[in-house]
This record gives structure tokens, sequence and C-alpha cells, in this order.
């Protein structure tokens, strides 16, 4: 495992649009791993691969609730309701957060590393970690919807 740098905005690699993945093969799996290590390492709730400079359908997400640690390979979102307006940062928008409107629940579908298909439904902080990962998975950042940004070294 090793850790990867996270890319930062204003990089275009962060407007890009990823790819799905293929076929599962070795180096996907390292890339999984080394994207929890750098996760970790930043004490980050989410990372998506185009934030390690990686254009593929990859994203891990653990909200630190019991055992909820979810690897996600070419999901998406097929159900949601609700909404939540709630505060988020981003390890790509160091020092800033904003609040953005959310879906409450929502249920995603992904391919786990065996290739099988998972379903999971994830309400409150991991509905909205998973939308806000999906998002970096089409280019979107959280400052795209959030009706305020705001410096962290304002509250200080
Ligand atoms: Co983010």
């Amino acid at each position: 495992m090793a850790l990867r740098k996270i890319v930062l905005e204003g990089d275009e690699i962060l407007r890009k649009k990823t790819k799905d993945v293929k076929e599962i093969n070795g180096r996907i799996c390292e890339l999984l791993d080394d994207m929890w290590e750098t996760l970790e390492e930043h004490n980050g709730v989410g990372l998506a691969a185009p934030q390690v400079g990686v254009l593929r359908r990859i994203a891990v997400v653990n909200t630190g609730e019991d055992g909820v640690k979810v690897e996600l390979i070419n999901p998406r979102i097929t159900e949601s309701s609700g909404t939540a307006e709630e505060e988020e940062g981003c390890l790509s928008i160091p020092g800033f957060v904003g609040t953005v409107n959310r879906p409450e629940r929502v249920r995603v579908e992904a391919l786990n590393r065996q290739g099988e298909t998972v379903a999971m439904e994830g309400e409150g902080l991991l509905a909205k970690a998973l939308c806000h990962e999906l998002d970096h998975l089409d280019g979107i950042l959280f400052i795209d919807k959030a009706t305020d940004v705001r410096s962290l070294e304002d509250d200080a």
C-alpha cells in the first residue's frame, strides 16, 4: 500500500467524468488499498478516484460509524428520497466548508472487489457521503451545489 497525493481544486482532472471499471484486476485492488490508506491519513470520510488522479468510477467511504466502510466500483444511485441540508467539506478543497442540499436517503448499487453487485442503503451522514463521492465521479464538487461556501479561518 502507498499513500497517494490528493489532487486539489483547480486541477481540471477533478472536472472530468470518470469511466466505468471494465475489469477488477490487481491494479484496481491496489488503487483501492491506496485510497483507504490515503483517506485514513487525512481523517477523511470519503475519497473518489479522481482525487488521486485516476479517472475511474471508484470511491471509498468511511463514516466512522460502526462498521460502515464501503468500497464502491461503478456505483450508481438507484433511489433517493427526502432532503437534508448539511455542512460538508472535501479533501480536495482544504479549509473550506459549505451547506449542501442532498437527499436524506439513497440506495446505491455498485460492484465489490469480487465483481459482485452489492446494494446499500444510506441515510444521514452515509447518504451525504455517498452523494458527495458519486458527484466526484461526474466531475462535480460540493462548491458547485453549496448555498454558501466559507473559509474555516473565518471561524477562528
Ligand atoms: Co470531496
